[in-house]
Parts: structure tokens; sequence; C-alpha cells
């Protein structure tokens, strides 16, 4: 009898048997509007085997998928190349279905799955650039330290110029679709570059550093196979070419203007200051967060060379949305930035210096002192921010002439 669910053949000997969820709306405080897919692959060679498994609830899926090509207790082997829980939660459970030969992991990988699981399961660490044969194929296996856990390695496989990419390359995107060419162009860009920007940015000088030398080693890849998200096939340079792109950083003349409001007084200040940006030659991305998510803001700062940042004061301190999305950027460590920050105040006004001191914390250059207004502002007290907005534009035109 045919099988409900089924593998995806993705080369000759390479099945796509992830999971699909479709529901998945927040991972980890990050937007995932459009769901996600946990991937996992199994590589049918003489010694078949398993890369990643699921989240845990997906595992009945993932099983069955593999089913509808092999019996599961045909598994050799099971590779885990990055242990958080939305690839391995199912982990243990699958190794008691299956009863593999061996697990396969990196050195801290092992540790970390032995953290998470606390059972006597033997996993086989293997080192950076170690192989694996399996049979009639070979496995090679490569440490991404920090892209983006410490236990993150790629697996590749040369025979069919396959990469198994965990969380590199990946997005979080549910779909029927599963290559690149297959989603249309402009959500497989914005959703590569949001989970780059939400995900991966925090670790952009060591990901620069793991795809240069990863590049040297000038391997044949046609596809990559990543953990989230459709596999690239199309898109294999285009998306390598787009990562050392954003791992890069490079300096641009956008200024991201995040701020909220109380009764519109800080607002008319972010759209002073947005004047001043443009009217600076630069760009102004104005997000104001009653309408944007944190993560929409960490997307805009992926190609942003400024942050500027706006709030009322309210019981002596910054608004709560502004608290957080400047927590959030803190961990994403964008660097390379200037900025400044602005809000309306009634009577004690401590917002601005807050503001400051938190971007100080991120080592945010402040371009100049911070610009308050009383209560409701005039167009006199209009003029500050536009000149602030002035400065901002000022100072990334002559740094883009500089770089
Ligand atoms: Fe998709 Fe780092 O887990």
């Amino acid at each position: 009898m045919a099988k409900p669910l089924s593998a995806l053949k993705v080369t000759d000997h390479v099945y796509w048997v992830g999971a699909i969820d479709w529901a998945l709306q927040d991972f980890h405080g990050y937007l995932t509007s459009r769901g996600t897919t946990y991937n996992a692959y199994l590589v049918m060679a003489e010694k078949i085997t398993l890369i990643d498994t699921v989240k845990a609830p997906f595992k009945d899926e993932m099983l069955s998928r593999i089913a509808s090509i092999a019996d599961p207790s045909r598994i050799s082997y099971i590779v885990s190349n990055h242990s958080e829980m939305d690839h391995s939660g199912c982990l243990p459970d699958v190794i008691r279905v299956v009863k593999p030969e061996k697990v396969f992991a990196s050195v801290i990988g092992a540790k970390t799955l032995k953290e998470h699981f606390h059972t006597d399961d033997e996993i086989t660490a293997v080192k950076d650039g170690e192989t694996l044969s399996l049979g009639n194929m070979t496995l090679r296996f490569f440490e991404t330290k920090m892209l983006h856990w410490p236990d993150s390695m790629f697996t590749y496989l040369p025979d069919e110029s396959v990469l198994f990419s965990q969380d590199g390359f990946g997005m979080h995107l549910a779909s029927s679709e599963r290559f690149d060419d297959e989603v249309s162009d402009e959500i497989l860009l914005y959703e590569a570059a949001k989970y780059y920007a939400n995900i991966l940015l925090p670790f952009s000088p060591i990901a620069a550093k793991t795809l240069h030398k990863f590049l040297q080693l000038n391997l044949s890849v046609d596809i990559i196979a990543p953990d989230h998200g459709p596999i690239w096939r199309k898109g294999v340079k285009r998306i390598i070419d787009l990562y050392l792109k954003w791992s890069a950083r490079a300096a641009s003349t956008k200024a991201v203007i995040v701020y909220d409001t109380m009764w519109q007084s800080t607002a008319k200040m972010a759209m002073a200051v947005a004047e001043g940006v443009t009217a600076g030659g630069a760009q102004a991305k104005v997000m104001p967060l009653s309408a944007r998510h944190r993560s929409d803001i960490a997307l805009e700062m992926l190609d942003a060379s400024a942050l500027v940042v706006g709030s009322p004061t309210i019981n002596n301190t910054i608004f709560p949305t502004v608290a957080d999305v400047l927590f959030y950027l803190r961990g994403l460590k964008p660097h390379n930035l200037i900025g400044a920050a602005f809000g309306s105040y009634g009577w004690s006004g401590e917002a601005v210096g807050i503001i400051e001191s938190m971007l100080r914390d991120m080592k945010v250059e402040l371009v100049q002192e911070g610009v308050r207004a009383r209560h409701v502002p005039t167009d006199e007290d209009l003029t500050p921010c536009v000149s602030l907005g002035r400065n901002i534009a000022e100072k990334l035109r002559a740094s883009m002439k500089s770089s």
C-alpha cells in the first residue's frame, strides 16, 4: 500500500525525509510567519545513513517518509550535524527504533547531545576533515564552530557533490516545494536574509572565515541541503555569495530609525529625523515598533550602517517595545554602526540617556548628543531632529568614501 507521506529524491542516492511545520510562528523570539521545515536526509549508500533528525513532535512524520523508501531498521548510521532540539529532539527515540550501528557528531556535538538527553547512547565524535566510509560512498565532516552553535558541522558527500549544511544557508519557510528554483525569488531572498539576520548575524566574522576556509578547498558542490527551508540546486553560488556579502557587513548609506510613541510626539520626531537623513543624501528606513516585529528590525539592520532609536519617557524609563528591540539587537551584535537617540518627554526625560547608554553597550558610535522634545514638539522643536538626520547622513556618506 502506498505510504501517505513520501521521501523526496534529491540526487540519485540522497532523499529528503524531513517534516513541514506549517504552524510555527515564533522561533526564540523571531517571527516565522511562513512556518518552517525541519530537514533530514537519507543517503541510500551500502551503509544507509540518516543526516540529522527533526523536532520531537515530528518524529512520526520523518519515520513515515523514511519508511516510504527503506525500512528504518536498515539505517546503519545517523549523523547529527547540529544538536539544537529542532534537529535532534527525536534523536533518542529514533535511536530506539532504528538501532543504528553508530551515531556521529562533532567533538562538541557528542558532548552537547549527552547534555541534552542524558542517555547512555554512544555518540562517536568526528574531527574536522575526518571521513566515514559508507561502503560504496564516503562522507567528509567539516567543523563549522559557531555557525551557529559550538557543535555545528557540515557533512559533505563528494560522490554526489552534496553539502549538508545544517542551519547554514537555511530559512524558515514551510512550503510544498523542496527546491530553491520552485520558490519565488522574492520569498526566497527575503526569508534567507531574515534567517541570516536573526540567527547568524552575531557570528558574521566567524561565518566569513569558515566560508572562506571551506571555499579554498575548491570542492564541487552542486547541492546545498540545509536543515530548514528549500534545498539549493540552482542558486548554490548565489546563496554562498550572499553569505559572503552579509558576513562582510560592508558600509552602506542606510539608516534604520526605530521608535515607539505614546501620543505621536516621538513619531513626529522620527519623521523629522528621516527627513534629515534623506535630505542629507542617505536612505532612511523608518520602523515604528507598533507595526514592526523585532525580527523585522534585525532584517533591516543586515545592510544598514546607522541605528537611530527614539522613545518617549514613561515612568522614568524607555518604552517596553524599545527595550525589547534594543536587547534583541544587542544579542545579534550588528557591528560597524553609528547612531543616536531621540524622544519626547513630559517632566523627567530619562529615555534618551537610557537609549544612549544601551547603544554604547552595543558599541554603536554616537554621532551627537540625543534630541529631546517636551510634550508635543513644535516645528522649532523638530528642527534639531532634521539636523540629527542630516548629521547621520553626512557621516554615512563620509564612511562610504573612506571604505
Ligand atoms: Fe535549526 Fe540551530 O537549529
